[in-house]
């Protein structure tokens, strides 16, 4: 994962024995040592083999070529050329690759490839022909709302390369805090980042640990909204007088920098030509999203001004502002990526465009002649399945853009929010769904088959984890602690199971539901042990679906393993419900939570009987189950939800309407199932 563009099964296997031997042929720099060297670890540690770093003697046979043909650029671009070819036979491996970063991907590919069995290690024969489907396959990363040090960034940028992701966008600066250093205006990170922030050394050698993976650094500083923690030390420079602390909350707030004062661009010349040397990478982003225009319209110089200026609106004033911002990096040789907001036709065409709002606002920007990139639908921070990021194609096989027009989609990037995650979850709110994306972005567009996707992207959460991600074992620990000292071994493991079931509610729905919070909130709770896109759901929910919905020709008897499945549940949420709450007083509020997955577990037992006896059940049987599986939907302040829920409404529509089954079709049997499952409208 991400699935090859070509990939053929050859006959046999080459093995991988202490006798292996590597060499690179033609090109060979530091970069592609380093990352030989890392692949080589991850494969010493998973067999236990010990393999000789020095090249092959002449005459000796090799078991892995390296044939590389250059370095590739100084400075990655999006036309750096990242394909290779990887040809496994029973004597050997050989990598072929234009560039040091091909060489890097096709690593990768080898990695995912070792298998093992009674005979020991070994490579299965194959010839694969790779490259990426879109040049720009970005995860974003907000360090702005809670701050992520220098660590995180460094075991996700392992996480990335894993899956051949290759632009890091750090979100820099935000309402909540300013992110780098400014050694030509220190106040800024003095007043606006409460000590926490990259020092220049720091974001130089990150830098220099994306590149080595092959990896981009793309730095956004959003402006000019989204930007009060510039005004902590600059209030002289907001579009209202006021003092102006960095925000401690989250949502969309009226501070603004003032775009008619000559002083707010003195000051974006200064930082952003400061920052400009720390980053090589050509593109700088200047946000521009969610001005609201509050402060511009309630100050009467601001509009005397869009008057003066013939700018006609907020929109035009943000337009100006854009054009002087875009003239400013320009002359640091940057080009400006921005926000849909940005989004004018009086920019430079060399302007990217990220959509944040919808692939369609995405093909009207390559309508216009600007190059674009998809994060609308990848917006990882809302907790959606990743079956649903992995359906978001950034163009469609039905898109109406010309193929010049296609050209000017450049890719996408995941965006990793950190409203509400900490250093501690945010690997597990970033993978292994974000692999998915990665695919979608590297991958053919006919590779869609989603099963298949789930099957790979449980291996492909081991193969990150090796890379340095924690998205297992930090929620392994964050369990332990939820749970506390006085769990015995059946607790814990009743604590495993439910947490396992439970997802953190979807979109924004949490500041509803724990209005109390801040920046400085624990983020040590059930919704944020608890992961997205829980699999034993999903498994349960293919079983209940090929259940119910088996071919009239082989109804399937009810699984015992759903009975014992469904016993566990019961038990265990017993246990959460009764038992924990005396021993973890971090549990309390997860005792409802486990009240209804014990109430929703009881009914599907129920209609599973139901549905063995082949009856059916009176209307009135159902409707009262229903009722009660939507009081078991219901949210709460633990801000999690019971994702089995949509499944046991099929389960009980199902076994109440059971007997009609022998006369209906297939496709009449499913329309009906389906149409009494769905949940009444709110
Ligand atoms: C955004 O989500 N406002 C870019």
């Amino acid at each position: 994962m991400p699935w090859p563009t070509e990939i053929e099964a050859t006959s046999g296997r080459f093995p991988i024995t202490p006798a292996f031997r590597f060499v690179w042929a033609n090109y060979h720099d530091e970069r592609l040592e380093a990352a030989t060297d890392r692949a080589l670890r991850k494969w010493e540690a998973r067999t236990g083999l010990q393999f000789s770093r020095s090249a092959a003697e002449p005459g000796t046979s090799i078991s892995l070529l390296i044939d590389v043909g250059g370095a590739g650029s100084k400075i990655e671009q999006p036309e750096e050329d990242e394909s290779y070819v990887l040809d496994v036979v029973p004597t050997g491996v050989r990598l072929r690759a234009p560039t040091v970063p091909g060489a890097m991907h096709g690593l990768e590919t080898l990695l995912q490839l070792l298998d093992g069995d009674g005979e020991g290690y070994f490579i299965p024969a194959v010839h694969i022909r790779d490259q990426p489907r879109f040049p720009w396959r970005g995860l974003l990363i907000d360090v702005s709302r809670h701050w992520q040090p220098t660590a995180v960034i460094e075991r996700n940028l392992d996480a990335m390369a894993t899956v051949k992701l290759n632009v890091l966008h750090l979100h820099l600066s935000d309402d909540q805090g300013f992110r780098l250093e400014s050694r030509r205006h220190p106040e800024l990170q003095e007043k606006g980042a409460d000590g926490r922030y990259f020092t220049q050394r720091e974001m130089k050698d990150l830098i220099a640990y994306a590149f080595a993976r092959g990896i981009r650094v793309v730095p956004e500083f959003d402006v000019p909204g989204h930007a009060t923690s510039w005004l902590a030390s600059h209030p002289e420079l907001a579009s209202l007088p006021g003092t102006y602390p960095t925000e401690r909350r989250w949502g969309i707030f009226d501070p603004v920098l003032n775009p008619t004062d000559d002083r707010t661009y003195a000051l974006l010349d200064d930082v952003f030509g400061e920052f400009a040397a720390v980053f090589p990478d050509p593109r700088f982003h200047i946000g521009g999203d969610e001005n609201n225009g509050v402060q511009w319209k309630e100050n009467p110089a601001i509009q005397a001004f869009i008057q003066e200026k013939n700018l006609h609106d907020n929109a035009g004033l943000h337009a100006f502002f854009n054009r002087r911002l875009s003239a400013i990096l320009a002359k640091y040789g940057k080009r400006m990526i921005g926000w849909d907001e940005i989004f004018h036709p009086d920019l430079p065409s060399t302007t990217v465009i990220q959509s944040w709002r919808g692939a369609e606002a995405l093909a009207e920007t390559a309508k216009a002649g600007f190059s674009g990139l998809l994060s609308n639908g990848y917006y990882i921070d809302l907790i959606e399945p990743a079956a649903m990021h992995y359906r978001n194609d950034p163009v469609p096989a039905n898109t109406t853009l010309t193929a010049e027009q296609q050209r000017r989609i450049l890719g996408g990037e995941a965006t990793m929010w950190s409203e509400w995650v900490s250093p501690e979850n945010i690997d597990s709110r970033i993978w292994p769904r974000t692999a998915a994306i990665a695919e979608r972005l590297w991958s053919p567009r006919t590779v869609v088959d989603i099963p298949d996707m789930y099957r790979r992207l449980a291996d492909i959460g081991q193969r990150l984890e090796e890379a340095g991600s924690l998205h297992e074992k930090n929620y392994l620990a964050m369990l332990s602690r939820l749970g506390g000292d006085h769990l015995d071994a059946a607790q814990r493991s009743a604590l495993r199971t439910f947490v396992e079931l439970v997802e953190p509610v979807k979109e924004y729905r949490r500041e509803d539901l724990q209005p109390n919070y801040d920046e400085r909130t624990p983020l040590t709770g059930l919704a944020d042990c608890a992961r997205p896109d829980s699999s034993d759901a999903r498994y349960f929910a293919a079983q209940i679906e090929a259940l119910v919905f088996a071919a009239k020709s082989d109804a399937i008897d009810p699984m015992p393993e759903l009975d014992r499945q469904l016993e566990r549940w019961i038990a265990a949420a017993r246990c959460v419900a009764e038992e924990l709450p005396a021993r973890s007083p971090r549990l309390r509020d997860a005792a409802p939570v486990a009240q209804q997955l014990l109430t929703a577990a009881t009914i599907g037992r129920d209609a599973l009987e139901a549905w063995r006896t082949g009856q059916g059940q009176y209307g009135g049987w159902r409707t009262t189950r229903l009722e009660k599986l939507a009081l078991a939907a219901k949210d709460g302040p633990a801000a999690v939800e019971i994702p089995i829920i949509a499944a046991l409404r099929l389960l009980v529509c199902a076994a109440s309407v059971q007997p009609q089954r022998a006369t209906l079709a297939d496709a009449a049997w499913r329309q009906l199932v389906s149409t009494l499952a769905e949940p009444a409208k709110p």
